[in-house]
C-alpha cells in the first residue's frame, strides 16, 4: 500500500478522499514545526509529502528525499520549494490555484477597509481604556469611494479584489502584469500600466505576485517614496515581496499614508515590531486562506494530486510540468 506524510492537521475531506483511494497516511499532529532533519526521517518512510508547513523544501530536503512520488503543496503559493531541483529530480510538485482567490481577496479588501478607517488602531484604544473625549477632527480615515485601485500582479487573487473594489466603491483599476488581463480590462475596464505608472497614480496598491528574485523586495524605500503620500501598501502574497525596514521609514517619514499586510518578513512577525503601533497600519497572521471553503477547497486539492501521482497519473495542478517530459 502506498503512503502519504501529511505534515500538519488538515481537513477532512482530504484525508477522507486519500482513504476511499486506498491511500494510509500518517499525520504529523502537534503543534510545532517539525525540524528539516525530522521531516526527512518521516518522508523516508512514505512515497508522498503532502505539506501545509512553512519550513523550506531546499536542495538538502529534495536530495535526501529523491524517493517522493510527489511533494504535493497545501498552498497555491510555492517559493519555499526549490522547484528546479525538484524537477531534476523528477518530483512533481502541486499546488492549490483557485479555491483561495476569493478568500485571499477578501483579506485585502478588509486590510484595505481597515488601514482606511484606522480600524485596528482605533478598536485597541478601546482595550487600553483610551476611548475618552475625542474632537471631530481626531483619527479620521478616509473614503475609498473613486480612488485608485492599483494591481502589481493581476493573476486570479487580484482579479477578486479588483471586482469588490469596484462593486463596492467604483474604484477605477490599474495593473501592472507582464501580459494583459483582457477579462479585467473588459469587465472591469482595468488599464495596464508601466511599473512607474502603477506606483505613482494608485491610492491603494496591492501587491499579489508570487515571491521569485525578481519580486524580491521589490517595494523598498525607492518605490514608496514615488507612491503618493496618501496612498496605502497592501501586501497579502508573500513578505519577501516587500522590504519591511524600508516600511517602516516610508511610514515614519509619512512617504506614504498607511500599509496593511497579511504577510511579513519574517513570519510570525515578531510582537515589538513597530508596525503593530503605528494607527494607519493593519497586520493580519497570514490568514489569507484562512475560511473553511478555501481550506476545504485546498485540501481536496492536495490530496487529489497525491491520488494521481500514486496511481501513476499526471497531477491535476501542478507547478513543474517539465517533470513529465
Ligand atoms: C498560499 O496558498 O500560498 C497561501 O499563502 C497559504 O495560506
Amino acid at each position: 500500500m502506498m503512503t502519504v506524510f501529511i505534515d500538519r492537521i488538515i481537513p477532512q475531506i482530504g484525508l477522507d478522499l486519500l482513504k476511499k483511494a486506498g491511500i494510509s497516511y500518517e499525520q504529523h499532529t502537534e503543534n510545532r514545526e517539525l525540524a528539516p532533519e525530522e521531516l526527512i526521517e518521516r518522508c523516508k518512510q512514505h512515497d508522498a509529502l503532502l505539506s501545509a508547513g512553512w519550513g523550506p523544501l531546499d536542495q538538502s530536503f529534495l536530495n535526501a528525499c529523491k524517493h517522493l512520488k510527489v511533494i504535493s503543496l497545501h498552498s497555491v503559493g510555492y517559493d519555499r520549494v526549490d522547484v528546479k531541483t525538484a524537477t531534476k529530480l523528477k518530483i512533481p510538485v502541486g499546488n492549490t490555484p483557485d479555491v483561495l482567490s476569493e478568500a485571499t481577496a477578501d483579506t485585502a479588501f478588509l486590510l484595505m477597509l481597515t488601514v482606511s478607517r484606522k480600524a485596528l488602531y482605533l478598536h485597541k484604544k478601546i482595550i487600553k481604556g483610551e476611548w475618552g473625549f475625542s474632537q471631530p477632527i481626531d483619527d479620521l480615515g478616509f473614503s475609498l469611494n473613486g480612488k485608485t485601485l492599483g494591481v502589481f500582479g493581476l493573476g486570479n487573487i487580484g482579479f477578486e479584489l479588483a471586482k469588490k473594489a469596484k462593486a463596492a466603491f467604483n474604484m477605477p483599476i490599474i495593473y501592472h502584469n507582464r501580459s494583459t488581463n483582457e477579462i479585467a480590462e473588459k469587465e472591469l475596464g482595468a488599464k495596464r500600466v508601466s511599473f512607474d505608472e502603477l506606483v505613482k497614480e494608485s491610492d491603494v496598491l496591492a501587491a499579489f505576485s508570487s515571491l521569485t528574485a525578481e519580486t524580491k523586495n521589490k517595494f523598498n524605500a525607492d518605490i514608496f517614496s514615488k507612491m503618493k503620500s496618501s496612498a496605502i501598501f497592501i501586501n497579502a502574497s508573500r513578505g519577501g515581496v516587500h522590504n519591511e525596514d524600508d516600511l517602516i521609514a516610508a511610514l515614519n517619514a509619512k512617504t506614504i499614508w498607511g500599509a496593511g499586510l497579511d504577510v511579513t518578513n519574517p513570519e510570525p512577525m515578531k510582537p515589538d515590531n513597530p508596525l503593530l503601533e503605528m494607527p494607519n497600519v493593519a497586520v493580519f497572521p497570514h490568514i489569507g486562506s484562512a475560511t473553511v471553503e478555501a481550506r476545504d477547497g485546498m485540501a481536496k486539492l492536495a490530496a487529489e494530486n497525491v491520488i494521481a501521482a500514486l496511481s501513476g497519473l499526471k497531477l491535476p495542478n501542478i507547478v513543474n510540468p517539465e517533470v513529465y517530459q
